[in-house]
């Protein structure tokens, strides 16, 4: 996802140092070609030589290392990278950079920077909170940086409140964003569903299915990191959130429709990924469930087609769903297409290893009114981008 990519971590004197190893490997099994910067303070936190042996570049940590492989190491630096992440970044270096002060390798080489710049705060919650501190981010968010908000939680000082580094993954994600694809969308509004749904049948016990979300989530984050407007629709899922969408959190199969209907008219591009609950329990109190020889009888009823009723004021929109078959798949799917009038559909096999809930994988096959593209197993992201890549023949 990144390959050809140079992305320069900019590392100072924080706990949280030790995170950006885990990110730097990320980066680098993305293919990203990873170079660091760190302070001095940095390396007393963590060694330079895990960087090194991650990324497979020297650590450069002096303007006038005459080893550092550059001729001008802090201009070179700069110019070559497509993003900059500075994380964790100390109250000491967001200073700096508020100051365009240059007296050490990483902020000097900030000055000379070009590509977009995300700096990530991480530092005890009084530090953080300070008028200086403040007013320095900012200062920086006004020169064009972007500021990582930073969580909250316990921090090593033993105090607890906001000024965590958020996880790796996270960081990954602001990278992927500026950095992981052109703006293919940019423009587009496009509004995805993901998840299961769960139907109540009573206050304590639920009905839903094994749906994890990953590949609605995956959908998601593509359709962002290549520019797209996102409304994500979720069922009830543990996954972090996708960046700079819309997330509306819902639980059953109405409270999905009602979001759906609510955003719907505005959309360019619909993707249902969603694994909706067709039937949902007729009565949620235990008084009118019927009992048979001491046994309760579970009566269900149907639950409305979210997208069979969308596409009935289709419009201009592209309508894309999901199919999981057990068994005969390609009829089934195709079938589904024409019956929910739909621009695509993607059909994966729950028989297939690799393929379905909850893996990371997804083995799918991307139908259309005149094509049926069978793709091989690849990972939820890989398949997110060739789902839109799809689309994106369709609106040009
Ligand atoms: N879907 C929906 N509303 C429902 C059920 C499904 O919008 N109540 C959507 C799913 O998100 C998916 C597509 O319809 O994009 C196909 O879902 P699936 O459950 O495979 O199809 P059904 O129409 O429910 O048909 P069946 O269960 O008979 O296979």
């Amino acid at each position: 996802m990144l390959t050809g990519k140079h992305i320069l971590l900019g590392i100072t004197g924080g706990i949280a140092a030790y995170k950006t190893a885990n990110l730097a490997s990320m980066l680098v099994k993305l293919h990203a070609d990873v170079h660091v910067i760190m302070t001095k303070n940095a390396q007393k936190i963590i060694s330079p030589v895990v960087f090194e042996a991650l990324t497979g570049n020297k650590v450069v940590d002096d303007v006038f290392d005459r080893d550092s492989g550059y001729p001008v190491a802090h201009i070179a630096m700069a110019h070559e990278a497509d993003v900059v992440m500075i994380a964790p970044a100390s109250a000491n270096m967001i200073a700096k950079l508020a100051n365009g002060i240059a007296d050490d390798m990483l902020s000097t080489t900030m000055l000379a920077v070009t590509a977009p710049v995300y700096v990530v705060p991480a530092m005890n919650t009084y530090m953080l909170e300070h008028a200086a501190t403040q007013a320095n981010i900012e200062k920086i968010r006004s020169y064009g940086y972007h500021v990582v908000e930073p969580a909250s939680g316990y921090l090593a000082c033993g105090d607890t409140g906001k000024g965590k580094m958020p996880e790796a993954d996270v960081l990954l994600e602001y990278i992927l964003y500026a950095a992981a694809y052109e703006k293919d969308l940019s423009g587009k509004k496009v509004l995805i569903t993901a998840g299961p749904t769960k139907e109540p049948l009573d206050p304590v016990r639920f009905l839903t299915n094994h749906s994890t979300g990953k590949m609605g989530y995956a959908l998601a984050n593509n359709a962002v990191r290549r520019g797209a407007q996102v409304v994500l629709v979720t069922g009830p899922v543990r996954l972090p959130l996708p960046l700079y969408a819309q997330v509306i959190q819902v639980t059953t199969a109405q409270e999905m429709y009602e979001a759906v209907d609510a955003h719907y008219d505005e959309q360019d591009i619909v993707v249902m990924s969603a694994a909706v609950a067709d039937y949902r329990p007729k009565y949620t109190s235990e008084e009118k469930i019927k009992k048979k020889d001491g046994a309760a009888v579970l009566e269900l009823e149907r639950t409305k087609d979210i997208l069979g009723s969308m596409s009935e004021r289709k419009g201009g929109r592209f309508l894309c769903g999901f199919s999981m078959e057990t068994e005969h798949m390609l009829e089934n799917s195709k079938a589904k297409l024409e019956r929910k009038n739909l621009d695509m559909i993607v059909a994966n096999s729950l028989r297939m290893e690799g393929a379905g809930f909850g893996t990371d994988t997804n083995i799918i096959t991307i139908i259309t009114k005149d094509q049926v593209r069978e793709l091989p197993k690849m990972s939820k992201d890989e398949a997110a981008k060739e789902v839109f890549d799809q689309i994106l023949t369709f609106l040009h």
